[in-house]
């Protein structure tokens, strides 16, 4: 019988590992367009100016029946979709957002309960622009790690609703939109290579939005910082400059840490927050500015939802093709910034067909979302006006057992 060297061979059979791969995507903007010429009849500025200093042209604005969470449920549809899955197949649900739509519910849990995706767990996740690369990093360890096997990740903002439209130094750089990706275990090597996350909490006072936190919640200390509560602040010029230095120096460490050379990548998807901080990180890396996916122009900074948004116009453009390494880098409040190198694997982005039974049981399942969703509110409600009729021992009532089941789940 041949012995086991124990210095190459492990005592255990190794497992193959598993990657991470993008298997869908989708994105979903507000149909309302707000140029720089519009924002010029309220503050003084003009499109000149904006062009010149960020490249943005024109950006997104929800309208009143939009929310983070209806735009994250759009994209999320598109995405499961191109992935051509059903929503029960989801084991967790991360929505990265800075406009969440509550403190709590989750904005994730409420397009859980939409989609119908009864199998997922769901949570939002803040940080700030970096949010949507944080996400897919943490989903993409769980699958790595064998925790889970498919999840939902969308990067959605309502920025429009915390902009403060007096401020001609920040009301010009935002819009609103979604965009959303399935992340699925496969065998198949690449997928998600490396990540590098990072943040500085030092930079806390450059950009954010106070709000009435643990910190304020003394009425006496509330907006004591001098800013409006629930308002974007920041201080651009330092951002620019905090900005320009992370970008380039994350994308080469994450580069280094797949084993690749900044010459490997094929296309960054960056933050979408100024065009001139993209042109700086070509410089500085020495990659092709060509070689950055940039809709600026068209979206303006879409916090967490600019990098999916941007993914997803990428793939539309036929701009990413199979075995390719991608860049994607994100920054912003916190301080934060994160990279990620992904090597495209499955499935060709052009061969994506979603089959039509898969479809119309997506549909099913979505228009069953919101019966089983009133139908549970429903029993909640009847089974609080019952519990006086509740016998304090003996035989419970179908109905409140039933309701008392539901509970359990
Ligand atoms: N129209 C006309 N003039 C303006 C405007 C405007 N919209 N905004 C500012 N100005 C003026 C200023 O008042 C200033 O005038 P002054 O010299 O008379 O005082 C002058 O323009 C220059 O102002 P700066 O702030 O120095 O302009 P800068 O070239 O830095 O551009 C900008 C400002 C576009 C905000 C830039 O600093 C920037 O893009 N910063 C980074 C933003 C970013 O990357 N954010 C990412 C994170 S976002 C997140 O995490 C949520």
């Amino acid at each position: 019988m041949a012995m086991r060297n124990p210095k190459t061979e492990p005592e255990y059979p190794i497992a193959s590992p598993t990657y991470a791969h993008v298997v869908g995507w989708g994105m979903a903007v507000p149909e309302n367009v707000m140029t720089n010429d519009d924002i010029s009849a309220f503050v003084e500025t003009n499109d000149e100016w904006i062009v010149a200093r960020t490249g943005i042209k024109e950006r997104r604005i929800a309208s009143e029946d939009e929310s983070t969470a209806t735009l994250a449920y759009k994209a999320a549809q598109r995405a499961l979709e191109i992935a051509d899955i059903l929503p029960i197949d989801l084991d967790l649900i991360v929505v990265a957002t800075s406009t969440p739509e509550n403190i709590f519910p989750s904005t994730a849990s409420l397009v859980q309960d939409w989609l119908n995706a009864s199998h997922a767990g769901a949570f939002d996740l803040s940080a700030a622009c970096s949010g949507f690369v944080y996400a897919l990093n943490m989903a993409a360890d769980s699958i790595r790690a064998g925790s889970i096997t498919t999840a939902l990740v969308i990067g959605s903002e309502t920025m429009s609703r915390i902009l403060d439209w007096q401020d001609r130094s920040t009301c010009i750089l935002f819009g609103d939109g979604a965009g959303a990706v399935v992340l699925q275990a496969s065998k198949v090597e690449g997928g998600v290579l490396s990540s590098v996350l990072r943040s500085d909490g030092a930079g806390c006072d450059l950009l954010a939005i106070p709000s009435v936190g643990s910190i304020d919640a003394d009425e006496s200390r509330a907006g004591s910082n001098g800013h409006q509560l629930f308002k974007m602040y920041m201080v651009g010029s330092e951002v620019f400059k905090f900005a320009t230095r992370v970008v380039n120096d994350s994308i080469d460490q994450a580069t280094k840490l797949a084993g690749l050379d900044v010459s490997d990548i094929d296309l960054v998807i960056p933050h979408q927050a100024n065009y001139r901080i993209l042109q700086s990180a070509a410089r500085k890396l020495k990659i092709d500015i060509n070689k950055f996916m940039s809709n600026v122009d068209r979206y303006g900074n879409t916090s967490a939802a600019s990098i999916p948004i941007a993914l997803c116009e990428a793939i539309e453009q036929k701009r990413i093709h199979d075995k390719d390494h991608i860049a994607l880098v994100g920054f912003g409040g916190g301080l934060t910034w994160a990279s990620m190198i992904i090597q495209w694997g499955i499935p060709e982005p052009s061969q994506q067909q979603s089959s039509l039974i898969n479809r119309q049981r997506r549909n099913i399942l979505y228009y069953t979302a919101k019966w089983r969703s009133r139908s549970r509110r429903w029993r909640r409600r009847v089974n609080k006006t019952m519990e006086y009729l509740r016998p304090k021992r003996g035989r419970v009532p179908r109905l409140l057992r039933k309701v008392d089941e539901d509970d359990r789940l």
